[in-house]
Order: structure tokens, then C-alpha cells, then sequence
């Protein structure tokens, strides 16, 4: 399968809408989260520090999304705050292109790190594993930091010395 990743467009935010409202491991809090830091990528993202990435089937159907950002008061660590693919098209390699395009542009900003943070919840378990297959490694691991039984993981990548 052949995917596109090209910087994301307002005209996209209805099937990106639908995509994280079909992804069963966002809660609806989450889903409200994700769209205020898609809408500052969208609108403003020199101000609001929030860009993002869709991808695109061959069939021009949208496929997936992440919003990345550099993290307050750093010089070089970026955050990779959301990802996510469509159901239909997940294992597909979909979020391994969406995830090293974003690494590009951040690398061109002078990035020199990227984290992401995920949940300890069993359900996040292929999560987990997708990030660790694109060379993150876990370097924090908070537990009952969501919830009782729910911990917080955090993953880092060196991504320039
Ligand atoms: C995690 C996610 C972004 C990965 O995207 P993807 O397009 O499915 O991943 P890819 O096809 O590029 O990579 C597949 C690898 O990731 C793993 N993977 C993670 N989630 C998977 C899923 N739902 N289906 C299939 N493979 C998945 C596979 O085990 C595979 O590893 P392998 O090659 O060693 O078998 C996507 O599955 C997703 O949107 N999940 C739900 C939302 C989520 O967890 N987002 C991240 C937290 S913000």
C-alpha cells in the first residue's frame, strides 16, 4: 500500500474526527484533547506550538494523523502529543510513516529528542509495542500516575547527537 503524508487540512478534520472517536482506546476526554491540540496545528501553529501530519491512501482516503510539538522552556525535546490511524488501516505501516515523517520535521526544527507517553493499560500493549519497534525506549514508568492500575510510560528517541 502506498501512503501519503503530507502536512494536514482543515478539510480533513471530519474523517479525523471520526477516527478518534472509532478508536476504542481514547476516552471521550482524550478525544477533546487531541481535537483542541489538532485545532492549534490547524490554525495557528507558530503561536499555538502544535503541528500536524495526515496521511493518505492511494485512493486519496485519510488514514491517519499525529500532532507533535517542541516542549515548553526546552531548546531540542519535542513531544509527540497524538497519533492515530484508522482502524481499517492499522498494521499497514501507516503509523511508522506518519511517525518518521513527523521525526523528519522535527529533526529540521533542531530536534534532538522525541518522547511519547502512553498508558500502562493492557489495551495500549500493541502501542507500546508499535513504539518500541521505532526504536523508542522506555525511560520512565509512573505507576497509578492515571488511575489506580493505570501508569503513565514514557518513551524516548535520540534523534541527532
Ligand atoms: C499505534 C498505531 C498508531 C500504529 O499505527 P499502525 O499503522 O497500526 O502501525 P504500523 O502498521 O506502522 O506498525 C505496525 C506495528 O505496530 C504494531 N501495532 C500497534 N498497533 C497495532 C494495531 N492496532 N494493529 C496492528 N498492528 C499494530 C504491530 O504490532 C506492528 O509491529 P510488528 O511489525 O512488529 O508486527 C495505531 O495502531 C493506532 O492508531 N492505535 C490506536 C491509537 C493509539 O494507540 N495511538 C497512540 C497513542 S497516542
Amino acid at each position: 500500500m502506498t501512503i501519503k503524508i503530507r502536512p494536514l487540512k482543515k478539510e480533513d478534520k471530519a474523517a479525523l474526527l471520526l477516527i478518534l472517536k472509532n478508536t476504542p482506546e481514547f476516552t471521550p476526554d482524550e478525544v477533546i484533547i487531541a481535537e483542541e491540540v489538532v485545532d492549534g496545528s490547524l490554525d495557528k501553529p507558530e503561536t499555538s506550538g502544535y503541528f500536524s501530519l495526515g496521511a493518505e491512501t492511494e485512493t486519496g482516503a485519510f488514514a491517519g494523523f499525529i500532532s507533535y510539538g517542541l516542549i515548553p522552556l526546552t531548546q531540542s525535546s519535542w513531544d509527540l502529543y497524538w497519533l492515530a490511524v484508522d482502524r481499517k488501516q492499522q498494521g499497514k505501516g501507516t503509523g511508522t510513516a506518519l511517525l518518521k515523517a513527523a521525526e523528519e520535521q522535527i529533526i529540521k526544527a533542531g530536534g534532538k529528542m522525541s518522547f511519547i507517553e502512553t498508558s500502562s493499560r493492557e489495551q495500549y500493549g500493541k502501542t507500546r509495542h508499535f513504539y518500541i519497534t521505532n526504536d523508542y525506549v522506555e525511560i520512565c514508568n509512573i505507576a497509578d500516575f492515571y488511575a489506580p492500575g493505570d501508569g503513565k510510560i514514557v518513551y524516548r528517541k535520540k534523534l541527532a547527537c
